[in-house]
C-alpha cells in the first residue's frame, strides 16, 4: 500500500481499537428538533439551534431576499470586494447588544477564535486559558507561538497562581475562557476572572458561542446573574441561537480596528454570503423583541435537570456524565432506541474518562418528551456524578 494510505489506515485502525472513530451520519433537519437519520424521525437533543431561528419564517425570508438580491455567495475577502453594506448593520447590532463600542464579523467562530489571539499574543506572549476551553481556542492559542498554561476548570485561584508565577517573563497575557462551556454548559466565573486580569495586567477574553441568545437575558454569558462583567474581548458564533453562520468579536474601538488589519482568518478568508448576514440581522430582531421566547431554552434545560436529579441547569447544554466511550455509545443507542437523537461525546473533544451524552434544549422543545426523556435516564441510564 502507498505509504500514505497505509498511514492513514493505521491512524483509524488505531481509533476503532478505542472506539474513538466517528462518522459522518447524513442528518435531514427540517423544522429544528425532529430530525430524520437512517430512515428515523428523532427528536433531537444534539442541536445547537437554541431558538430555532435556522427555521424561523423571518429569519428564513431575510436570507431569501438577500440571496435573490445579491447572489449566492460574496466573491472576496472583505478587504477586497467583499464587505456587503450588511455587515456594517449587523456588526452594530452586536455590539449594541454586547454593550461594546464596535464588533467585527469573521467566517465562522472557529475561524474568529484562529484570528483573534495571534494578533494579541506573539511568541513573548502568555496565554492563561481553561483546560476545557473550546478547541479552536486552543488552535488561536497554539498560532500566536505565545507560551500557554492551562488552569484547572473554572479554578481562579490557579489562575491566579500561574500569573503570579508566569506573568513576570512576558510582554502581554491574555486569559481564555468560554463563557458558557460547550460540553459542560456551565458558565465560568467572569467577573473574578475579569478583576484577577486587571491585577496581572492580563487581558480577559470570553468565548460566548453557546451565551448569546439564551443567557443573561439574551446578551450572553457576561450579562448572567446579577451583575454585568465588562469583559473587554468578547468573541462568539453566529451559528448557534442566532441560527446562521460566522463568528465575532465585540471590543473597544481600537482592537476591533486592529482585528481588520491584522486578523489573518479576516484578511485572507472570502467574506460571508449576504444571506447569512441578513438572516443573522432578522434572527438578533427576534432575540430582542421576544425575550420570553429567549429564555425558554434554558428553563426546559432546568425542568429536565430538576426531574432527573442533576445540579439546576445554568445554559441550555446539559452533560449526562457515562465514563467510558462505549457505555456513552451504547446510551445514545438506547436513547435512539426510544426515538431520541443524543449524540455521545467522546475524547479528545472532552477529557479521557468523561465520555458523556450531551444534551441542548431549545425553546420548542415539547414538555412531555423532555419528561418522557428524564424518565429513561433516571431509570435506564448509569449517570456518574462528578
Ligand atoms: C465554544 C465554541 N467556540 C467556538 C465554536 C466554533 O464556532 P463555529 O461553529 O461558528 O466555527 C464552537 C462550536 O462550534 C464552540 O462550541
Amino acid at each position: 500500500m502507498h505509504s500514505l494510505d497505509a498511514f492513514a489506515q493505521d491512524k483509524l485502525d488505531a481509533l476503532d481499537r478505542h472506539h474513538l472513530r466517528r462518522s459522518l451520519t447524513e442528518t435531514l433537519r427540517e423544522d429544528g428538533i425532529w430530525v430524520e437519520r437512517n430512515g428515523r424521525r428523532l427528536l433531537s437533543f444534539s442541536c445547537n439551534d437554541y431558538l430555532n431561528l435556522t427555521q424561523h419564517p423571518a429569519v428564513k425570508a431575510a436570507a431569501a431576499e438577500a440571496l435573490a438580491t445579491y447572489g449566492a455567495g460574496s466573491g472576496a475577502s472583505r478587504l477586497v470586494t467583499g464587505n456587503h453594506p450588511l455587515y456594517a448593520a449587523l456588526e452594530a447590532r452586536l455590539a449594541a447588544i454586547k454593550q461594546a463600542e464596535a464588533a467585527v464579523v469573521f467566517g465562522s467562530g472557529y475561524l474568529a477564535n484562529a484570528g483573534i489571539i495571534p494578533v494579541l499574543i506573539g511568541s513573548d506572549g502568555l496565554i492563561v486559558i481553561d483546560e476545557v476551553a473550546h478547541a479552536c481556542l486552543y488552535a488561536g492559542s497554539q498560532l500566536s507561538r505565545g507560551k500557554i498554561v492551562t488552569f484547572r476548570h473554572n479554578d481562579v485561584a490557579h489562575a491566579r497562581e500561574l500569573l503570579e508565577k508566569h506573568r513576570g517573563g512576558h510582554d502581554h497575557a491574555l486569559i481564555v475562557t468560554d463563557g458558557v462551556f460547550s460540553m459542560d454548559g456551565d458558565l465560568a466565573p467572569l467577573e473574578e476572572l475579569l478583576s484577577l486580569g486587571e491585577a496581572h495586567d492580563a487581558w480577559l477574553m470570553s468565548d460566548d458561542a453557546h451565551g448569546l441568545g439564551v443567557v443573561g437575558g439574551g446578551r450572553g454569558s457576561s450579562f448572567a446573574g446579577n451583575a454585568h462583567a465588562p469583559v473587554p474581548l468578547q468573541m462568539g458564533t453566529l451559528s448557534k441561537a442566532i441560527g446562521a453562520y460566522g463568528g465575532y468579536l465585540c471590543a473597544s474601538a481600537p482592537v476591533i480596528e486592529l482585528m481588520r488589519n491584522r486578523a489573518r482568518t479576516l484578511v485572507y478568508s472570502t467574506g460571508l454570503p449576504p444571506a447569512i448576514i441578513a438572516g443573522a440581522i432578522a434572527a438578533l430582531d427576534v432575540i430582542e423583541h421576544e425575550p420570553d421566547y429567549a429564555a425558554l431554552p434554558v428553563k426546559k434545560a432546568k425542568t429536565f435537570t430538576q426531574a432527573v436529579g442533576l445540579a439546576d441547569a445554568v445554559s441550555p447544554i446539559v452533560p449526562i456524565l457515562i465514563g467510558g466511550e462505549e457505555d456513552a455509545l451504547a446510551a445514545s443507542e438506547l436513547l435512539v432506541e426510544e426515538g431520541f437523537l443524543a449524540a455521545a461525546i467522546r475524547p479528545p473533544t472532552v477529557p479521557a474518562g468523561t465520555a458523556r451524552l450531551r444534551l441542548t434544549f431549545t425553546a420548542r422543545h415539547p414538555d412531555e418528551e423532555i419528561a418522557r426523556l428524564a424518565q429513561i435516564v433516571r431509570e435506564r441510564i448509569v449517570v456518574r456524578h462528578p
